[in-house]
């Protein structure tokens, strides 16, 4: 017996005229009301700025709970991955699904080092950014242009070319990145070895120098490794919505990719977890952190706590709490040289959560409040921690992209607008204006 359409009922009051709309229903998650055809039926618009209460797609990669505080990737909860998996084997579920066979994850690895390296001509690029530019832009740069070496990977139309452009930029990202870096300090590129993991490889990449062999400490490698889990997708979050949109015009997926860095690089976002740090800093060194806190409630200061609240997770963040306990560990292991920064976290975030302003407001530290702190005690630059969460994004922007593909009801994506503008009004001539 199929099961009867949910619908809604719309009234509008000024004409009595009414419309039924289809309501559709999730695996979970709030049921979304099917408003296509509202503006034929009663000529208008939904009002929705910063898409609040909208679902801008249907989508089967992430489920995020923020009452509850769950994420999960394809159905698994995001503390088992992050206890059990590794990066390269969340890349692979995101972006088909399933968790691999050993024989398909030993295929799909193969291929991303296969696709490590990149196009020789495209070192000059770097040299062509200021010594001291943020890796940041010089990765929306670079990242763009691998559209102009992998044609081959660029039909949007094609399943198989989609899945080549994946891989290729999961595999070329950490090269990127790392070159993104040692271009900023100087010192030489330093390539992908095959025989290293998809982190390791990273790690050696951005430490290595050609005087010496690098080992890649252990630690480090998972500590890192668990960073790149947990910021592998968030659902339709701003930079995730970007790549859509950008890519819904059937613009290559290096071009939306780019776009998706130029994103998340904004401190309301993926640049939290820099911004994050930075304030700790200041935090620290002033000494004065209830001045600090009596800042960011003060509406006519523009000052907030980085690092804290999320537009969705109106309890603790699961990924921020998983972070917090790999803090403890990785700083009791090392010589805790940021011990002051994590004492600082810590007593900041026993403040606020006692705070009936931040009570109030649901905000609690987010993935990027101690996400710095690990990457700052394995002696990441501040400038890098934004580069790593794109490196990590890029497989969930991907996943997404190409869900977009598939979805048969994907179409250009256009939103339209509540105009307040002038009413029709006639050109005036220079010499009458100003009158
Ligand atoms: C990420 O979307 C995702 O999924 C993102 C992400 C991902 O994985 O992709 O999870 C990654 O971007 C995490 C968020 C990182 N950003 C920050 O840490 C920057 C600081 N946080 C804020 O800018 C803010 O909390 C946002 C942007 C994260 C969320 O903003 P919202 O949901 O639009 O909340 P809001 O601006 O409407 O704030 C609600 C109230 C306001 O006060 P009132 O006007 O109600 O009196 O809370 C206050 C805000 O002033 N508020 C804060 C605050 N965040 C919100 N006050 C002080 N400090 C803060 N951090």
């Amino acid at each position: 017996m199929p099961q009867k359409q949910r619908t809604v009922t719309l009234i509008d009051n000024e004409t009595g005229k009414q419309v039924e709309l289809p309501v559709h229903v999730g695996t979970h998650g709030h049921p979304a009301i099917d408003v296509r055809s509202l503006n034929k039926a009663l000529g208008y618009y939904t009002y929705d700025p910063g898409y609040m209460s909208t679902a801008s797609c249907s989508s089967a990669i992430t489920y995020i709970d923020g009452k509850k505080g769950i994420l999960r990737y394809r159905g698994y909860p995001i503390e088992q991955l992050a206890e059990k998996s590794n990066y390269l084997e969340v890349c692979y579920l995101l972006l088909y699904g399933e968790l691999p066979t050993p024989d398909e994850f030993e295929t799909f690895e193969k291929s991303i080092k296969e696709h490590s390296m990149l196009h020789e001509a495209m070192r000059g690029f770097f040299g062509g950014f200021r010594h001291d530019a943020h890796p940041m832009a010089t990765m929306v740069g670079v990242v763009g242009a691998l559209s102009a070496f992998y044609p081959d990977s660029s039909s949007v139309h094609n399943r198989e070319q989609r899945l080549l452009a994946a891989h290729r930029l999961i595999a070329k990202m950490p090269t990127i990145a790392a070159w993104s870096y040692k271009y900023s300090t100087g010192f030489r590129f330093i390539y992908p070895r095959n025989h290293l993991d998809y982190t390791e490889n990273f790690l050696r990449m951005m430490f290595a120098v050609p005087t010496e062999e690098y080992e890649p400490d252990p630690l480090f490698t998972k500590a890192l490794d668990l960073i790149l889990i947990l910021h592998a997708d968030h659902e339709q979050n701003a930079s995730t919505s970007t790549v859509r949109l950008t890519g819904s015009s059937e613009a290559n997926p290096f071009a939306a990719i780019s776009a998706g860095i130029a994103s998340l690089w904004g401190p309301a976002h993926g640049g939290a977890n820099e911004a994050a740090i930075r304030m700790l800093q200041e935090i620290t060194e002033s000494g004065d952190l209830q001045k600090y806190v009596d800042r960011a409630k003060d509406k006519n200061d523009r000052f907030r706590l980085m690092g804290f609240g999320h537009r969705i997770y109106k309890s603790y963040d699961p990924r921020a709490a998983i972070i917090r306990k790999t803090c403890h560990e990785l700083l009791d292991k090392i010589d805790s040289r940021n011990t002051p920064l994590f004492e600082t976290a810590l007593r900041l975030e026993d403040i606020v959560a006692k705070d009936d302003y931040f009570i109030e407001r649901n905000l609690y530290p987010n993935v990027d409040y101690y996400s710095g702190i690990i990457l700052s005690a394995m002696g990441i630059p501040l400038s890098m921690f934004t580069v790593i969460f794109a490196l990590a994004r890029t497989v969930g922007w991907m996943s997404h992209w190409n869900e977009m593909w598939e979805d048969p009801e994907s179409r250009i994506g256009r939103p339209r607008q509540l105009y307040i503008g002038e009413k029709k009004r006639d050109y005036v001539p220079p010499e009458e204006r100003g009158a």
